[in-house]
């Protein structure tokens, strides 16, 4: 596969979207054809199941989130990722597998091992080249999302508690994969993060024909 593969990831709050516009727009810029989706969703049938995980009102149990998480990333990864990389696309997606080790691992208490074996058998191994994981205390996070104004959904809601062990899964992943997962300083302004995504993107646009 020719393309790139970046994934954003992150609490609430933490400006991925506007760094993803950012970065989306510098690629352009330099030519690239740049692919900007998001997880869950992406596809016609991922965005009817990221409604049913976020808005769902009935009890959804933490079985069936992890199983409908991996079902939308499958078909997301069949329909747009995979096609867009072979074609030698850059691919930005809003948060990718990282998140479910995160939400569905940290956050909802989910061993590590049974995330690892259906991700074995949903994502046919593909993986981001690069993670930027825009970091900042949960607390932040919970503010500006508050200041935005937005209604919220099953994640939104949930504890400090759930949200700090959310933060500290990603920051352990992290440990565990520095090479692709790199952590971005969130609390900064927003010009400084992007520098700090610019940095990191730009060695992968140098190393592009490898
Ligand atoms: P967001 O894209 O607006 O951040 O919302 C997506 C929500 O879905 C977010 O709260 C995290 C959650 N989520 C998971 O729980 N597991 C996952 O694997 C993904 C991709 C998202």
């Amino acid at each position: 596969m020719t393309g790139k593969f970046i994934s954003f990831e992150g609490g609430d709050g933490a400006g991925k979207s506007t760094q993803l516009s950012l970065l989306s727009g510098d690629l352009e810029a330099l030519g690239r054809r740049v692919i900007l989706t998001r997880e869950p969703g992406g596809t016609r049938l991922s965005e009817q199941i990221r409604s049913w995980v976020l808005h769902e009102s009935g009890a959804l149990c933490k079985q069936a989130e992890l199983l409908l998480i991996f079902a939308a990333r499958a078909q997301h990864i069949s329909e747009v990722i995979r096609p867009a990389l072979l074609r030698g696309d850059w691919v930005l997606c809003d948060r990718f597998t990282d998140a479910s080790y995160a939400y569905q691992g940290g956050g909802r208490g989910i061993p590590v091992g049974l995330v690892q074996q259906i991700e074995a058998v949903s994502t046919e191994g593909v993986r981001p080249d690069l993670t930027l994981l825009l970091d900042l205390p949960v607390i932040q996070g919970i503010e500006r999302s508050v200041g935005r104004g937005q209604g919220s959904d099953r994640f939104e809601e949930q504890d400090l508690e759930f949200k700090q062990r959310v933060r500290q899964a990603y920051l352990d992943r992290q440990s565990d994969e520095p090479d692709r997962i790199r952590i971005i300083n969130a609390t900064k302004s927003v010009e400084s993060v992007h520098t700090q995504i610019w940095d990191l993107v730009s060695n992968l646009i140098d190393r592009e024909d490898d």
